[in-house]
């Protein structure tokens, strides 16, 4: 029997901080004006100290997980994308397992840029499909606030945080992610970079006093990159799901510039009403932007049952990424009730302390072998 990957729940999250145009003009050279009219971005959501990739990863899981009224302990793999990771290791997907109790699951992060969730999509969805997993994670998480420089007004007014997440569950009933297509063209690396903080430049006081740890970017090159494949990408991914395009009810592409955005659907051909638009109040947020946007989606009653969507995305690499998807038609959308809730709170704090003792005792463990020593 072929087995489908379904989506059973989703989620995102955004920090509370907005930072809108205006505030930007008041730290760069730049106007609300140009970045309306240049990116159609108003404002973006901009982390908290406290906040950071994993945090914002959890707080969208939680959410997709009690759409779909699944506990975390059943998960079999967590997928966390992200260009802006809490460490270089470990994996932020890990320190998401553990923060969910998802104790079964498998964890890894994926890096494709802004491309990232559809590829990690695309990456569970084949999983699920081949037999080996039943109930796959897939994040998108950004924390792009502290890579930007915020001297450089070329870069820090398009980016913004957030995090979104989708549940993929295996099924006999057919829909889910229905085709993907992935694409790399390395040879733009240079083009989106963050130069320094890996084993080519480890951060040092030398990177740090020339920027070498903040995003780099050719924007008009990127520009350029990502209206030649973005088309391109989508038709292919529609055609491979056996589809026209005029069977697609809604594309969400990736929110980096309204403009591009703009450009690829006359390509298509698609009327407005057909493409989801939401940077202007996100920016983009890279890896979390396509989740995010179809989180939205889903809550302003764009997406109905058995709609076919295409996700499609450009990012650092270069990178390129389509998916076809077939919403659920039995998916739940109402919330759980208040006590199951309460009962994903109880058990959120349970799953902290739990993970509070872990660390008690590998202290406690640790002073034993140093009083042995
Ligand atoms: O997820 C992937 C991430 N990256 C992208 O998606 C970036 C794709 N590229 C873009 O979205 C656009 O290229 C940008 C929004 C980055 C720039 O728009 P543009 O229309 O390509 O502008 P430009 O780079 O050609 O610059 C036009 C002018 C320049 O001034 P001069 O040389 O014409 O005097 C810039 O210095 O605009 C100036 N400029 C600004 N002015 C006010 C650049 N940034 C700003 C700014 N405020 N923030």
């Amino acid at each position: 029997m072929k087995r489908y990957a379904q989506i059973v729940g989703w989620g995102k999250y955004a920090p509370s901080k907005v930072l809108t145009n205006d505030e930007l003009a008041a730290m760069v050279d730049t106007s609300d004006e140009w970045i309306r009219t240049r990116t159609g971005i108003a404002e973006r959501h901009i982390a908290a100290p406290k906040e950071a990739t994993a945090s914002m990863a959890v707080q969208a899981a939680r959410e997709a997980l009690a759409v779909a009224d699944v506990d975390p302990a059943r998960l079999n793999l967590i997928i966390v994308a992200t260009a802006t990771p809490d460490y270089l290791f470990p994996s932020t997907a890990c320190l998401v397992q553990n923060a969910l109790g998802a104790e079964r699951a498998a964890a890894f992060d994926l890096a494709a840029g802004c491309s990232g969730f559809v590829y990690a999509l695309a990456v569970a969805s084949q999983l699920i499909a081949a037999g080996a997993y039943e109930l796959v994670l897939v994040i998108g998480s950004e924390t792009t606030s502290r890579v930007v420089d915020w001297t450089d007004r070329a870069t820090c007014v398009l980016f913004g945080d957030g995090a979104g997440a989708v549940l993929l569950q295996a099924s006999e009933q057919p829909g889910g992610v229905l085709s993907s297509v992935l694409g790399a063209d390395g040879s733009g690396a240079d083009l989106l970079i963050m130069p320094a903080g890996g084993s080519r430049q480890p951060a040092s006081a030398e990177t740090v006093a020339q920027g070498l740890h903040y995003a780099r970017m050719d924007g008009r090159e990127i520009y350029r990159f990502a209206t030649r494949t973005m088309s391109k990408a989508a038709e292919q991914a529609v055609q491979q799901a056996g589809l026209t395009l005029e069977q697609v009810a809604l594309v969400l592409p990736h929110q980096a510039n309204n403009r591009i955005i703009e450009t690829v659907a006359k390509l298509l051909k698609l009327p407005e009403e057909k493409v989801f638009v939401n940077i202007d109040r996100y920016g983009n947020t890279s890896a979390a932007s396509i989740p995010i946007a179809l989180c939205e989606a889903v809550e302003t009653g764009r997406i109905k049952p058995d709609d076919h969507l295409v996700l499609v995305s450009f990012g650092a690499g270069l990178t390129w990424a389509s998916a076809v998807v077939q919403w659920g038609a039995k998916v739940k959308v109402a919330p759980p009730p208040w006590w199951k809730r309460a009962w994903y709170r109880l058990r959120d704090l349970l799953v902290a302390l739990r993970s509070l003792w872990r660390r008690y005792l590998r202290w406690v463990d640790a002073l034993h072998g140093e009083g042995e020593g």
